[in-house]
C-alpha cells in the first residue's frame, strides 16, 4: 500500500482507487446549479483493512449516498484549510484486495461552488442563451462533486449531462439517444483514457461548431464561429502532425478547441477531446495561437503522463513547455525561433523571482504544498523553470539522443502520475543504457536535488538572441527622450518580438514620460490593438509612466477580460498608481468574473473579508 503523497488531497486513496466515474448531471440554470448523481466505482487496495472511504468535497450539498445500491451511513466532517471538507463514508465489512464497490452519490453544486461560472444571456456575446463552463485545475473538481481529487488517481468517465443547451464534455461525444417528447435532451460522452478528475470538464450554452483540421473543430458562439475557425484552420493539423512525429501518435482521438465567453481565467486548459480557451487567442492576426500548441501538447505531458501532486507539477508544465517550443519551432522552420522563445521564457523567470524574491519557496522547481492552495503558488516558476531543466537535460545528452528518450518516458508513464524522482530515475535508467557509455561522467553532473529544491534562478543557459537582438535596439532607441518612432518601426516584426520589445522599455529603470509612452502607444497602433497582449504590455508601460490618460482604458480593458494573467497584473498595477480606481472597477466588474479570479483578486487587493486570507 503506497502511502498518499499528494498534500492537497484529504481522500484515503492508498485504500481504494476510483477506475470509472459516471457523472449524471442536469444543468439547471434557474438555479445556478448541476444537480444529479455521481457514480464512483472503487477498488479497494487493502483486504479488508479499511472502513470507510474519504472523498474531498467542496461547499457541494449531498443529499444521500448509496453503497453498492444500498444507502449508507456517511458524513460530511468541517473544512481544514484549503483542501476543503473531506466525506466520510463507511463501509462496515471492508472489501478484499481488488474488489469494486460503488458509491451513488446525489449531489447538487452550491452558490459557494469555485469550479462553475454562470452567465446569464445578456452576459453573451449574442444574448440569446445562458451559459456555463468549469474549471477543475488544480483542486476545484471536489466543488463539483466528491471525488478523489488528486492527480495521482486516474478513473475512465461517462458523462450524461441534460442541458436546454448543447453541451461540451471531456469525453468523446456519442450519437444522440432518440429525444422524448417534453423532455431536455441528454447529451452523453464517454472517456475510454482513465483521466485525473482535475481534467472533467462541461460547458453548455449557445454553441456551434466548424473544422479546423482532420480530426478537430472550433466550437463556440454563434458569433464568433468564423473568426475563431479563421484563426485555427490553418496550423490545426500542422501542430498534431508536429507533435505526433515528436512523441508517438496522438491517443485520444478527437482534438477540439472550445473558444469561451471573455471572462474564461486562463489562456488555455488542456480538457482532453475540448481544450477550452480564452476568446483573446482569436486575436485576428494568428498570433496567439502557440496557447493552442500547449495545451495539445498536454495531451502528452499533463493528460498522458500526469505529476502525481502540485508539488510536481512542473512535469507537466515544463515538459508541455518543452513540447510547445519544439512543435512551434518544427513549424517556422527556424531553430532560432527556439531559442527566442526560451529567452522570452527566462525573462518572465527572472521577474517571477524577483517578485516573489530569491528564497522564496514558490520559486523551487518542486513547491512544497503542505497546507497551500494551488491557486496560491501557481506562477509561472513551474512553467519556466521546468522548461530550462528539461532543456539543459536536452543539451546535455544531446538533440539525438533526447529525441529518443521522448517516446520512451511518455509511453512509460501514459495513463500513469508520477513524481519527479521517478522522472529522475526513467532518465537515468534509459541513459544507463550500454549504447550511452560515452554520456556517463555528463549524467553524473547532474544536480538533481539542487535542480528540485534549490530556490531562485537555475544556472544561465547560452541562448542565441538573433531574433531578440532587433527588440533592444528598438528599445535602446527609446530610452532617448527625442527619439522619433514610425509605425514601420516594428511593421515587419512577430507579436511575440512587439512584447519582448514592450516589457523591456517597462522595465526601464527611469519610465517613459506621459509624453513619451502616449507617442510609443499611437505610432505602434497599440490602444487600439486587438492582441490583449500587446495591449496589456502596453498599459503596463503607460501606469509606470503616471500617463493619467491611460487609466480609463485600462479599466475599460479590465470589463471586457477576466484572463488572470491579464486582469491581475493589470490590477496590480492600477493598485499602484490608482487604489480607488482600481477597487471600483473591480466592484464593478465582480460578477464578470469566474470564482478563481475573483477570489485571486481580491486578495491581490487586499479586499478579502477579515480573516478570510
Ligand atoms: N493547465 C494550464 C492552466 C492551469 C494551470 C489552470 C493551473 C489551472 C491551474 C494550461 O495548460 C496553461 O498553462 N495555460 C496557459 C497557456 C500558456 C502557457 C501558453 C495560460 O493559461 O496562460
Ligand atoms: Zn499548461
Amino acid at each position: 500500500m503506497a502511502p498518499v503523497r499528494d498534500p492537497n488531497t484529504l481522500s484515503n486513496y492508498d485504500a481504494w482507487r476510483t477506475k470509472h466515474t459516471t457523472a449524471n448531471f442536469k444543468v439547471d440554470f434557474a438555479a445556478k446549479s448541476l444537480r444529479g448523481s455521481v457514480v464512483l466505482e472503487l477498488e479497494s487496495q487493502t483486504d479488508k483493512a479499511s472502513n470507510e472511504i474519504i472523498l474531498d468535497s467542496s461547499y457541494v450539498d449531498v443529499a444521500c449516498i448509496k453503497l453498492n445500491s444500498t444507502p449508507s451511513k456517511w458524513e460530511i466532517k468541517d473544512r481544514t484549510g484549503p483542501n476543503g471538507s473531506p466525506v466520510h463514508i463507511s463501509v462496515p465489512s471492508g472489501a478484499s484486495k481488488g474488489e469494486v464497490v460503488k458509491l451513488e452519490i446525489d449531489v447538487a453544486t452550491t452558490e459557494k461552488c469555485t469550479a462553475l461560472q454562470w452567465l446569464t444571456p445578456a452576459q453573451t456575446s449574442n444574448k440569446k442563451a445562458p451559459f456555463m463552463f468549469s474549471q477543475c485545475q488544480a483542486i476545484h473538481a471536489r466543488s463539483i462533486f466528491p471525488c478523489q481529487d488528486t492527480p495521482d488517481v486516474k478513473s475512465t468517465f461517462d458523462f450524461n449531462i441534460q442541458s436546454p443547451h448543447v453541451v461540451v464534455a471531456s469525453g468523446v461525444p456519442l450519437p444522440d439517444a432518440p429525444e422524448e417528447a417534453g423532455q431536455e435532451k441528454i447529451y452523453k460522452f464517454q472517456q475510454k483514457v482513465p483521466i485525473p478528475s482535475y481534467l472533467f470538464a462541461l460547458a453548455s450554452g449557445d454553441i456551434v461548431s466548424a473544422p479546423i483540421g482532420k480530426r478537430s473543430s472550433v466550437a463556440t458562439g454563434p458569433n464568433e464561429l468564423k473568426a475563431s475557425q479563421w484563426e485555427l484552420q490553418d496550423d490545426m493539423d500542422k501542430f498534431l502532425n508536429a507533435a505526433e512525429k515528436l512523441v508517438f501518435p496522438y491517443r485520444w482521438g478527437e482534438y477540439n478547441v472550445l473558444i469561451l465567453p471573455p471572462s474564461f481565467p486562463y489562456g488555455g486548459m488542456e480538457n482532453p477531446i475540448f481544450t477550452f480557451a480564452t476568446p483573446t487567442i482569436i486575436s485576428g492576426d494568428r498570433q496567439n495561437i502557440d496557447v493552442i500548441a500547449h495545451e495539445l501538447a498536454h495531451s502528452w505531458s499533463g493528460n498522458l503522463v500526469t505529476s502525481c501532486s502540485w508539488e510536481h507539477f512542473w512535469l507537466n508544465e515544463g515538459w508541455t513547455m518543452y513540447l510547445e517550443r519544439r512543435i512551434l519551432t518544427s513549424i517556422h522552420q527556424n531553430d532560432a525561433y527556439f531559442d527566442f522563445s526560451a529567452i522570452i521564457g527566462w525573462k518572465q523567470l527572472e521577474e517571477a523571482i524577483k517578485e516573489y524574491g530569491k528564497d522564496h519557496e514558490y520559486t523551487k522547481l518542486c513547491i512544497s504544498h503542505k497546507g497551500i492552495d494551488p491557486d496560491d503558488a501557481f506562477s509561472t516558476v513551474p512553467y519556466e523553470k521546468g522548461f530550462h531543466f528539461i532543456y539543459y537535460l536536452d543539451r546535455l545528452v544531446g538533440r539525438e539522443n533526447f529525441d529518443k528518450f521522448i517516446p520512451h518516458y511518455f509511453s512509460k508513464w501514459a495513463n500513469k502520475s508520477l513524481d519527479s524522482y521517478e522522472f529522475k530515475d526513467t532518465f537515468l535508467e534509459f541513459f544507463g543504457a550500454p549504447e550511452y557509455a560515452s554520456l556517463e561522467s555528463k549524467l553524473s553532473e547532474i544536480d538533481w536535488e539542487g535542480r528540485f529544491f534549490s530556490p531562485g534562478l537555475p544556472p544561465k543557459p547560452e541562448l542565441d538572441t538573433s531574433l531578440v537582438d532587433v527588440c533592444f535596439q528598438l528599445a535602446d532607441k527609446w530610452r532617448q527622450a527625442d527619439f522619433s518612432p514610425s509605425s514601420s518601426d516594428i511593421s515587419s516584426w512577430t507579436g511575440n518580438q512587439v512584447l519582448v520589445f514592450l516589457n523591456l522599455v517597462q522595465n526601464f529603470e527611469v519610465p517613459l514620460t506621459p509624453e513619451h509612452s502616449q507617442k510609443l502607444g499611437k505610432a505602434y497602433g497599440l490602444t487600439e490593438s486587438k492582441n490583449v497582449e500587446l495591449k496589456s504590455a502596453y498599459y503596463q508601460i503607460a501606469m509606470a509612466a503616471k500617463d493619467t490618460s491611460s487609466y480609463a482604458g485600462v479599466a475599460e480593458l479590465l470589463g471586457e477580460v477576466g484572463r488572470m494573467k491579464f486582469v491581475r497584473t493589470l490590477f496590480r498595477s492600477l493598485n499602484n498608481v490608482d487604489r480607488d480606481l482600481a477597487v471600483r472597477t473591480f466592484e464593478k466588474n465582480r460578477d464578470f468574473y469566474h470564482p478563481i479570479c475573483r477570489a485571486l483578486v481580491e486578495k491581490d487587493l487586499g479586499l478579502g473579508a477579515p480573516g478570510s486570507a
